[in-house]
């Protein structure tokens, strides 16, 4: 059974399918809205969230499916002591296609590997986020017209944010590409990472600390927030979480033509006066997620020849 646990599950060819199909769900939205008439997706969420469980549901519906949802893993079982594979094969009774976000490094692997539906990963841990990654290749792909040939920046959390990991792992496939890595020392981008996912791709990349001397190279600067949630003490946190802060002001030394990206949620690190700059992409990324999510609902279901 397919499922998406990882970005690099997908072939080049299959991510260039879904943004086509994005891209044919935005031009001509009521020819897929009864696509998933009577089908049901379950959104299992461990962990917080607002965007991607209710884009997700967005998606869902707007396929004209049905969805059924769990958000907080105190009201379920889980709180009983339920294990992952226990809940996913309770809820692959009920539903078509399963979401899935969990705070533990692996988890929605455990899930489809239990199942005999499609399962989605939300999200596992500091792990991979590749719905993220499709909604972030979305907006690159409008914004720039391509992904050969860019130069991106990740600044911020690069060792617990999943989406970073997800993300270089989708662009190193593209020749041309280079990464600037910024982040605070402490933070710098995961040895695993670089060697199975840079390395092999001969990406060329260089880390720094410096965000301002960084940014006239970029083409693309993709911010993120410290993962508070992901640290061990408090007081670590506190004394990085506001080391990088976009601001107009730092902004000038961009080129007019770089785009400004964020997962979402924002805390401190970019200011909200950036929003009014024709640079910033960010809300445009929630948007593109809910139609990489609906392109990836139809492609799974298809192939697990539900639909
Ligand atoms: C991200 C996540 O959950 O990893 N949020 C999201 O899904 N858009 C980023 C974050 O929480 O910082």
């Amino acid at each position: 059974m397919r499922s998406l646990i990882d970005v690099m599950d997908l072939s080049t060819q299959e991510i260039e399918e879904l943004i086509n199909t994005a891209e044919d769900i935005i031009a001509n939205p009521d020819q897929y809205a009864h696509a998933c008439d009577r089908k049901k997706l379950a959104t299992l969420f461990f962990e917080p969230s607002t965007r991607t469980r209710m884009s997700f549901e967005a998606a869902m519906y707007e396929l004209g499916g049905h969805v059924i949802s769990m958000s907080e893993a105190s009201s379920s079982s889980a709180a009983k002591g339920e294990s992952v594979a226990d809940t996913a094969k309770t809820v692959s009774n009920y539903v078509d296609i399963i979401a899935m976000r969990h705070p533990k490094e692996g988890a929605a692997l455990v899930a489809a590997n239990n199942v005999n539906i499609p399962v989605i990963n939300a999200g596992d841990g500091g792990h991979s986020h590749p719905t993220q990654t499709l909604a972030d290749l979305l907006t690159i792909y409008r914004e720039k017209g391509h992904f050969n040939d860019l130069t991106i920046g990740f600044c911020g959390d690069l060792k617990f944010g999943r989406t970073v990991h997800s993300l270089a792992g989708a662009m190193a496939r593209y020749p041309g590409v280079k990464f600037v890595l910024i982040s605070p020392e402490e933070l710098k981008l995961p040895s695993y990472v670089k060697k199975n996912i840079l390395q092999p791709a001969g990406i060329p990349y260089e880390q720094t600390t410096d965000l301002e001397g960084a940014m006239d190279q970029l083409d693309i600067l993709y911010m993120t927030r410290v993962q508070r949630e992901r640290f061990f003490n408090e007081e670590d946190y506190l004394r990085l979480k506001d080391r990088y802060i976009l601001t107009e002001e730092k902004l000038k030394k961009a080129p007019e033509s770089m785009i400004v990206m964020h997962p979402l949620p924002r805390v401190n690190e970019i200011s909200v006066a950036v929003d009014d700059d024709p640079r910033a992409c960010y809300f445009k990324q929630v948007l593109n997620g809910k139609y990489m999510r609906m392109a990836l609902i139809l492609k799974l279901l298809k192939e697990a020849g539900t639909l």
